[in-house]
């Protein structure tokens, strides 16, 4: 497929994807969410890849769904074809996803950064769901992972006013895990990027699934799948490998099988 509005590489056992269409502030249109569910769909076949990094520019990182495209649509057409499901390819990845946000992260910009994994902030980001101004709500989870991430009042009050929240804010709120300055932001993704790239793949998807689920499931039943998913490492070679490379006092060489 041709890639007119992402680009996308890969270095190291990392790939990035950088959302690229500078004249509508990277408005999520159809397109790029094709283009975007592709390489997803390649990554998760490549075993060299063990974790993945969504950016935008400086200025932003998405400003939402595009309004061009939905202006004009009715409910009949939402119906027969729900724009906004091919999105959830990206909640649905089973390796980890670092969402590295500058500048505007609004409405399903906001929204696709809370389906990534970690979402590390420039000090000029700012996240919001100014949907309500359009005369409409979120409809990619702005109204249930905010929830989830930030608490009930203050998901309430940015979903019904609409207003921006700055990264020392979102870090404040529990929305972001860390804000660096924009100038170390590539930087610092990248070092967090690699550090986790560097543990073994199995073992990082067995991780994420067991976090993931928490989000669907009461605690017991997700202590007894955590329970499950740790038991299931003992089967890794690499689980032997980690445990007996710390008793040797040496760095484990995993094998990611
Ligand atoms: N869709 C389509 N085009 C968009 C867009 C969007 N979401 N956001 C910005 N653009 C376009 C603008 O129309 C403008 O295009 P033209 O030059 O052709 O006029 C261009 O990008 C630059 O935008 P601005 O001139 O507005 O830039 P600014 O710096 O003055 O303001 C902004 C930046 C505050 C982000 C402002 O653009 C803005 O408020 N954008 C809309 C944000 C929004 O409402 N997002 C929610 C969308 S709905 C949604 O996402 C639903 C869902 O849950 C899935």
């Amino acid at each position: 497929m041709e890639l007119k509005n992402i680009i996308f590489n890969k270095s190291n056992k990392i790939a990035t994807i950088t959302l690229n269409r500078p004249k509508y502030l990277n408005a999520l249109c159809e397109q790029l969410i094709k283009e975007l569910n592709y390489v997803l769909d390649l990554l998760s076949k490549d075993d060299a890849i063990h974790v993945v990094i969504i950016k935008g520019s400086n200025k932003v990182f998405a400003a939402g769904a595009d309004i061009y495209e939905m202006k004009d649509l009715k409910l009949i057409s939402h119906i027969k074809k729900d724009f906004i499901k091919p999105w959830e390819s990206i909640s649905n990845f089973k390796k980890p996803i670092i969402a590295s946000v500058a500048g505007y992260a609004l409405g399903g910009g906001c929204e696709i950064a809370m389906m990534c994994d970690i979402i590390i902030a420039a000090n000029n980001a700012q996240f919001g769901q100014p949907e309500i101004n359009l005369g409409t709500i979120p409809a990619a989870g702005g109204t249930q992972r905010l929830v989830k991430a930030v608490g009930k009042s203050k998901a309430m009050e940015l979903v019904l006013s609409g207003d921006m929240i700055s990264a020392e804010d979102a870090l404040n709120y529990g929305l972001v895990s860390k804000v660096v300055p924009l100038e170390d932001l590539e930087v610092q993704t990248a070092n967090l990027a690699k550090n986790i790239a560097n543990k073994s793949l199995p073992i990082l998807i067995l991780a994420k699934e067991a976090i993931s689920r928490s989000f669907e499931s009461t605690l017991s039943e997700g202590m007894i799948n955590e329970r499950r998913l740790f038991q299931s490492t003992f089967e890794l070679e690499d689980r032997k490998e980690g445990m007996t490379a710390f008793l040797e006092k040496r760095s484990p060489k995993f094998k990611n099988c």
